[in-house]
């Protein structure tokens, strides 16, 4: 019993040393603009942004060292030990959602991060559909370039589209806004106008759907075939008159000098 306690006691301690053993070699952290939490900072595209990171509860001077995703941060010496910022100059749309980690060079594992947010009104962009011929599909596609994502609607001349007709499908992503109709009818044809909402703003952006009528499917094989037989039929038509005739003329002939 008293060799249990004791080799109780000696486990606890081990533990207190070994917990207080690590709160000293790494206790130290990452904060960066005196928050020691990650964090998602919001902004808009142009503006410039700085992140200060700094090394807390350090013994000694501590090397840091910055990625964008997964890339380095080329840093400058004098902004590298204790303290580290960086500027992003500006911030544009293709910054959105990408983190910037500050890391302790000595131990990767000690760091921290900051993803940003770019904020900015929805802007659609997409090509008129070429022209279709009736019974044909075709496919309009607005694509949508929105932080944070747009309500989207398809308007015809104006009006809400209606999806009850079954000929209509939507595809929505949040990069593409596609409308597409099954075998077009000519009442299909006139301008669709995609329109996006945000709480940034808005934007339309229409379309031309041309329907021609149907043109008349004969295989070009079938049709050479057809004209091929009506000549050979009237050549030999022609042929087979000229012999009567001539008979016929032979015949008369035949007949005068009788
Ligand atoms: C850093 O030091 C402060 C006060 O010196 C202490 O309250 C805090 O718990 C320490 N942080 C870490 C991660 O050890
Ligand atoms: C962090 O906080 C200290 C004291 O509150 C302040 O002097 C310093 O400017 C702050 N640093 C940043 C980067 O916000
Ligand atoms: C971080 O702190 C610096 C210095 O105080 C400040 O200029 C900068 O705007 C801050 N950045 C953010 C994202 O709050
Ligand atoms: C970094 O911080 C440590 C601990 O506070 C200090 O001893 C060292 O001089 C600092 N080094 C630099 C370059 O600021
Ligand atoms: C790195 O830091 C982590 C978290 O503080 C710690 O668990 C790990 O043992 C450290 N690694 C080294 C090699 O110091
Ligand atoms: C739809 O309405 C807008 C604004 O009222 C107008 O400029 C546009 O010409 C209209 N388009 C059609 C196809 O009626
Ligand atoms: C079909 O739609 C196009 C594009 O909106 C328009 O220019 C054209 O006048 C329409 N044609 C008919 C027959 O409605």
């Amino acid at each position: 019993m008293a060799g249990g306690i004791a080799r109780t006691t000696g486990t606890v301690f081990k533990l207190l040393f070994f917990s207080l053993f690590f709160v000293f070699a790494d206790g130290v952290e990452l904060a960066i603009n005196n928050s020691s939490d990650n964090q998602i900072l919001s902004t808009k595209p142009g503006r410039d942004e700085s992140l200060w990171c700094s090394v807390r509860n350090n013994s000694r001077a501590e090397e840091l060292r910055w990625y964008r995703g997964d890339g380095t941060v080329n840093l400058k010496d004098g902004n590298k030990m204790n303290t580290t910022n960086i500027c992003i100059l500006p911030v544009s749309k293709t910054d959105n959602g990408v983190s910037f980690t500050c890391k302790l060079v000595r131990n990767e594992s000690i760091q921290i991060s900051v993803t940003l947010d770019v904020q900015f009104p929805p802007l659609l962009t997409g090509e008129d559909p070429p022209p279709v011929e009736e019974k044909n599909d075709v496919k309009l596609t607005c694509n949508v370039n929105s932080n944070p994502q747009a309500e989207m609607v398809w308007y015809k001349d104006n009006s809400t589209l209606t999806l009850k007709k079954d000929r209509y499908q939507i595809y929505h992503t949040s990069e593409v806004f596609q409308l597409t109709i099954q075998k077009v009818e000519k009442s299909d044809n006139g301008t669709y106008t995609c329109e996006a909402k945000s709480v940034l703003g808005e934007m339309r952006k229409e379309f031309h759907l041309t329907v021609e009528d149907r043109k008349p499917v004969f295989p070009l094989e079938a049709i050479i075939a057809a004209i091929v037989v009506v000549l050979l039929t009237v050549i030999f038509g022609i042929v087979a008159r000229r012999e009567k005739i001539f008979k016929v003329t032979k015949t008369s002939m035949n007949q005068k000098t009788s």
